[in-house]
């Protein structure tokens, strides 16, 4: 099985389930063919270079629709053939056109305990909301903003001594451990949905 990963920045969340991937913690991927970024400066493109990955850029140009810019990655995805594409901080919302495709494939990470915070700088979010407990979510992405049927997500607790980095390091610490295990869950269809509620078997 093969599976696409989307960046759009430093990637962190990208190279752990390389690591994972390189070392076996995955029973049924066999390959991750590509890494593609939206951002032509994504400090991951290097790191999946580095790993031996091959990567790919589609850049949205400012006035092109949105159509046409998820034609371009189409391009490249059908080209490969994923089973499961992840947006591992992948900033772009997918459309309904790029869905229609790969419903059910594609799985996001979101750093704060959806549905609170969504959208963009949600760690921020929530750390200026005050809140004492956020985390991290991963699900399958639908026609919804960070809205899709959630699959895993892990908590972090705000301390009293923490700085907005303190607090948003730890959540990254979890992302990193949730995706993989989500990457595993899909991939092995260990999982029974019924309506929105994902019920995980492992
Ligand atoms: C991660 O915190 C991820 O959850 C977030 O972007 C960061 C990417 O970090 N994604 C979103 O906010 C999506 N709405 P990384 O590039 O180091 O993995």
């Amino acid at each position: 099985m093969k599976i696409a990963i989307f960046i759009s920045g430093s990637g962190t969340n990208m190279q752990q389930i390389i690591e994972n991937f390189k070392s076996g913690y995955f029973s049924k991927i066999d390959e991750i063919p590509f890494v593609l970024s939206d951002n032509p400066n994504a400090l991951g493109l290097e790191k999946a270079q580095k790993q031996g990955i091959k990567t790919f850029v589609v850049q949205k140009e400012k006035k092109e629709k949105r159509a046409s810019f998820e034609e371009k990655i189409l391009k490249i995805v059908n080209q490969f053939s994923p089973q499961i594409i992840v947006l591992a901080g992948f900033m772009r919302i997918i459309s309904s056109f790029f869905l229609k495709n790969y419903k059910g494939k594609i799985i996001n990470i979101h750093p704060s305990l959806l549905p609170s915070f969504r959208g963009v700088n949600a760690q921020q979010q929530a750390f200026d909301y005050g809140v004492k407990i956020s985390g991290c979510t991963t699900h399958f992405v639908d026609e919804s903003l960070d809205g899709g049927p959630i699959i895993l997500q892990s908590f972090v607790e705000r301390k009293n001594n923490d700085t907005f980095e303190t607090f948003k390091q730890r959540i990254l610490k979890e992302e990193h451990k949730i995706l993989s295990k989500t990457i595993e869950i899909v991939s092995t269809e260990t999982y029974k949905q019924s309506e929105r509620y994902v019920k995980v078997e492992i």
